[in-house]
């Protein structure tokens, strides 16, 4: 099996990406053994801060930003950096070739009941020029690499940098990522969603038609059952889809009108939509194909309906798009 280093260069990933996707890899090892120590080494529980997204703060949140802030900012690869746990972003050096974007632990509501979580980091050029927050506002399109690491029963990282998606496995033994899958795919045709249902009263129009439709089963006008999960963290969602299939939404909802929509764009929808379509699988947000939004700041925030092509596109019927 190919270590990540060794399947880096036989991808012709130039020395700077490697080095950043290296460092990337390497926090999250690290990252993987506090996330395994919980209780043992008291990282459970919450802060009593809020971050700009005006959610509490968990204690690992604060701790797996910290490390990622510290590991980045020591690779001379990064010019600066931006995330979820971050108000602003964070400039870090004058020649880096790279922006990267991440969201230090995703699902972090999973901790506490010991249940999955991640971490997802999106990585963009560097413009040319003083360094601001619209230097990170490119469209995901944008992005040289892509990635997340899933801290579930084996940790796994799941990459792109443009040529497919590979998937590593975290070998406990030797504390290196060997490549267990050289080609993620994602079925074009799925019987199974994600959504979380408690919603349903306030989303729009199309998703209550579409979801009622496809829990009508054979019935109804989709004339086949399907099966139904939520992990309530997209990067355990996200590997799922990945892994067998599957579409996944977290659409827009009027249930706080100042706020219609959960995930954000930078460091969630853009990196998970890329690997999503380099696996052969569609992202949208009912209207727009995600990776074409021109993002207007760093934690804006995108309705997500991403997965198995034909699927997607059956949603979209329901949107009045067919693209
Ligand atoms: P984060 O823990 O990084 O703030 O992200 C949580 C997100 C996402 O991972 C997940 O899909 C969604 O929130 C779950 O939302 P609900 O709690 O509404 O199910
Ligand atoms: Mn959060
Ligand atoms: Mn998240
Ligand atoms: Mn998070």
């Amino acid at each position: 099996m190919q270590t990540l280093a060794q399947h880096l260069s036989s991808q012709g990933i130039q020395a700077p990406l490697a080095q950043l996707l290296t460092t990337l890899a390497d926090t999250s090892k690290a990252i993987s053994h506090a996330v395994r120590h919980g209780a043992l080494a008291g990282v459970l529980g919450a802060t009593e801060q809020e971050n700009v997204q005006g959610e509490t703060q968990k204690k690992l949140d604060v701790i797996t930003n910290d490390m990622l802030k510290e590991a980045l900012t020591a690779d001379s690869t990064v010019r600066g950096l931006a995330s979820e746990e971050e108000d602003h972003i964070v400039e870090v050096g004058q020649s880096g070739d790279f922006l990267v974007c991440f969201d230090p632990l995703d699902g972090s509501s999973n901790i506490d009941i010991n249940s999955l979580v991640g971490t997802i980091f999106s990585v963009l050029p560097a413009p040319q020029g003083e360094l601001s927050e619209q230097s990170f506002l490119q469209p995901g399109r944008q992005q040289v690499a892509a990635g997340y690491v899933l801290y579930g029963p084996s940790t796994m990282l799941a990459l792109t940098t443009g040529q497919g998606v590979q998937l590593f496995t975290l070998n406990p033994e030797t504390n290196e990522y060997l490549l267990t899958n050289e080609a993620m795919s994602i079925s074009k045709d799925t019987a199974e969603f994600a959504i979380n249902m408690s919603n349903q009263r306030f989303w729009e129009a199309p998703m209550q038609t579409y979801i009622a439709d496809l829990l009508l089963g054979k019935i109804g006008p989709r004339e086949k059952s399907f099966n139904m999960r939520w992990i309530a963290a997209m990067v355990g969602d996200v590997h799922r889809v990945l892994s067998r299939g599957g579409l996944f939404t977290y659409p827009t909802d009027n249930k706080n009108p100042e706020k219609p929509y959960k995930l954000r764009l930078m460091y969630e929808a853009n990196p998970m939509s890329f690997l999503v379509e380099q696996a052969g699988g569609k992202a949208s947000t009912g209207y727009e194909t995600i990776m074409d939004i021109q993002p207007s700041e760093i934690h804006q925030r995108v309705a997500v309906i991403l997965g198995s092509a034909n699927e997607v596109d059956a949603c979209l019927e329901y949107h009045g798009q067919d693209y």
